[in-house]
């Protein structure tokens, strides 16, 4: 038998992608690849790509210009590119990168095995569709290899809320949700091979509506499937929009004990005249009222958001009231970033707000989204919460695991295993995690 190929993936982004590029290995794994942690031994590199930040493109081909020498000593290599960029730019990145042997779209993944056989037959192989088929199922039945604690599972690919700056529309297209049934199937495998928490992913997650046995299922729905395998411990989900935040999602929150206190709920602005042009299709106090229910459903949920400083048109006054939004919410965590054009969006034409404000604004919403962080994680200190342990810690009996809201939390004298789920005291708050003691 002749030596197994190796296979070098370096994946950007988001968690869908580090979803995508599992499967990605598992595709290619049947067709005699097994994994390999340095570019410089492999038999195929690729290269799962991100468009939602600034300047995505050149990045990758700069990525790809380092291959160059690589290519030249192993003229049987091969590079693919996968992933948004792929999407957006697949025969610009054919033209432009002659080292590049396959193109391939995230909805095309299950024709990896085909693709990286032509490409061996010295063919350039391109393929950006959007098929009806659900790849995830026709990626499954791979070998069953044991898993970490935690695993992510998409439940729902694409969107069709159109925010004028955002990419997802183009690159992921249309909104569809898998089957509820391929997705408990999915999880119960996972759970099989030592997986306690599961994340379902989507880029508009809580849209999903996907066929069950009588109808279509909410996400709530699907949670209170999930909820009933035995050994998942933990169920999360992100992307949430705020205008997909049904009343049974709200009630989960209250009621399902697996469903982890943490909510990502994206805002973006605070401004109403903002929030109207990015398409938002909700206000400011609409998402503050919103987010009052979910805490009057589960008042010690962890809420976590996105931010766009410096959006075209945006004023000094329209960032005061993203400040006061900051202020009326409470986040304990958020990702904040300054507007970036994206070509063919809509709010790519648009007049631009000076770099230099955009800066100074991005650096205030962040002292204060910090400070909330901060604030927020430090008040875990005396309260006990669960935390599944993920690894070793760097100090001899040290574990390290998540709380249910997601912090890191490191603990002394652990006489645990990677997977379980123990009760612990907080004792205290560093500067990135917490440290706690294991409660008998
Ligand atoms: N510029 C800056 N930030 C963006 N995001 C999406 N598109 C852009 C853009 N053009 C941010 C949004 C989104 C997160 C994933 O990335 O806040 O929620
Ligand atoms: Fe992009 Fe999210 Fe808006 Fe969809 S809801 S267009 S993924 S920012």
């Amino acid at each position: 038998m002749s030596a197994p190929k190796k296979l070098f993936i370096k994946t950007y982004g988001c968690q869908m992608n580090v979803y995508d590029s599992e499967r990605m290995a598992e595709a290619l794994g049947g067709e005699g690849y097994v994994e390999t942690k340095s570019a410089d031994d492999a038999d195929m590199i690729l290269l799962n790509t991100c468009h939602i930040r600034e300047k995505a493109a050149e990045k990758v081909y700069s990525e790809l210009g380092r291959f160059k020498g690589l290519k030249a000593e192993k003229p049987d290599l091969k590079i693919g590119v996968a992933g948004c960029v792929a999407q957006a730019e697949g025969e610009e990145i054919m033209r432009r990168q002659p080292l590049v042997d396959l193109v391939v779209g995230p909805q095309s993944y299950h024709r990896l095995p085909e693709m990286e056989a032509k490409a061996r037959e010295g063919e350039k192989v391109l393929d950006t569709d959007f098929p009806e088929e659900d790849k995830f199922e026709k990626l499954k039945n791979r070998p069953k290899a044991k898993r970490g604690p935690t695993a992510f599972l998409t439940v729902q690919e694409g969107c069709d809320k159109f925010c004028a700056f955002c990419v997802v529309p183009y690159t992921r297209g249309a909104e569809v949700s898998r089957p509820a049934d391929r997705i408990v199937r999915e999880a119960q495998d996972l759970v099989e091979r030592g997986v306690r928490e599961i994340t379902l992913l989507g880029q508009n997650v809580n849209a999903y509506h996907g066929a069950g046995p009588n109808g279509d299922l909410t996400l709530a729905q699907l949670i209170w499937d999930l909820d009933k395998i035995d050994g998942l411990e933990r169920i999360r989900f992100t992307t949430s929009h705020p205008n997909d935040m049904q009343d049974d999602l709200i009630e989960a929150h209250g009621t399902c004990a697996k469903l982890m206190p943490y909510l990502h709920l994206p805002v973006q602005a605070g401004s109403d005249k903002i929030l109207k042009r990015m398409n938002r299709s909700h206000t400011a106090e609409s998402y503050i009222r919103l987010i009052e229910r979910i805490r009057a459903a589960r008042p010690d949920i962890l809420i976590s958001g996105d931010f766009i400083v410096g959006f075209p048109e945006e004023t000094e006054e329209d960032f005061q009231a993203t400040l006061d939004l900051v202020e009326e919410v409470k986040y304990g965590t958020a990702y904040s970033f300054k507007y970036s054009t994206r070509p063919g969006t809509p709010a790519a034409e648009r007049a631009q707000v000076d770099p230099a404000a955009a800066d100074d604004r991005l650096q205030r919403l962040q002292a204060l989204l910090t400070k909330q962080q901060r604030e927020v994680q430090d008040s875990m200190v005396g309260r006990e919460v669960g935390v599944l342990f993920e690894k070793a810690g760097r100090l001899p009996g040290q574990m390290v695991g998540k709380s249910d809201y997601l912090h890191a939390v490191h603990v002394a004298d652990c006489n645990r295993q990677v997977g379980d789920l123990a009760r612990v005291r907080i004792v205290s708050s560093g500067a990135n995690s917490l440290a706690g003691e294991l409660i008998d």
